[in-house]
């Protein structure tokens, strides 16, 4: 029988062997906006087909603005350093605007990520998108 630590060993090793920003390792490390919105106006998850990773995120809006979005997320380095900083990109804009975050933003805003991370950000903004349509559709019932 495989232990899980024997089988995430490769994986922890690439991880290693990764180089991040100084902006990324900070979100890692001390991640904003953890943990899930009380009462959410939104709530969505997805998850990396790569990996089977997932993220969800939670958002309150208020005059069709976000004004809170908290996140969490079972996932790697890259995962919690873009929903980390996708929540506070997030946060002050309007539904429309939140929802064309796309993952060269969150990138952006973390100085860059390691080229096989990509997917990782690209998790973040599915589960921030579907929070938002997610609070678009409650909105409406
Ligand atoms: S490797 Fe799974 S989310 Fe990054």
């Amino acid at each position: 029988m495989i232990e899980r630590s024997e089988a995430a060993r490769p994986e922890a090793r690439r991880e290693q062997q990764d180089l991040y920003s100084a902006a990324a390792v900070d979100h890692f490390t001390s991640p904003r906006n953890v943990g899930g919105v009380e009462e959410p106006d939104g709530k969505g998850s997805d998850t990396n087909p790569a990996c089977g990773d997932r993220t969800t995120i939670t958002v309150r809006l208020r005059d069709g603005r976000v004004t809170e979005a908290r996140f969490r997320t079972f996932g790697c380095v890259a995962a919690i350093a873009s929903a980390s900083v996708l929540t506070e990109l997030a946060a002050g804009r309007t539904a429309a605007e939140a929802r064309a975050l796309g993952p060269g933003d969150v990138i952006s805003a973390l100085g860059g990520l390691p080229e096989r991370k990509e997917g990782c950000a690209l998790m973040a903004v599915g589960a921030l998108r579907a929070a938002l349509v997610d609070a678009q559709v409650r909105a409406r019932a």
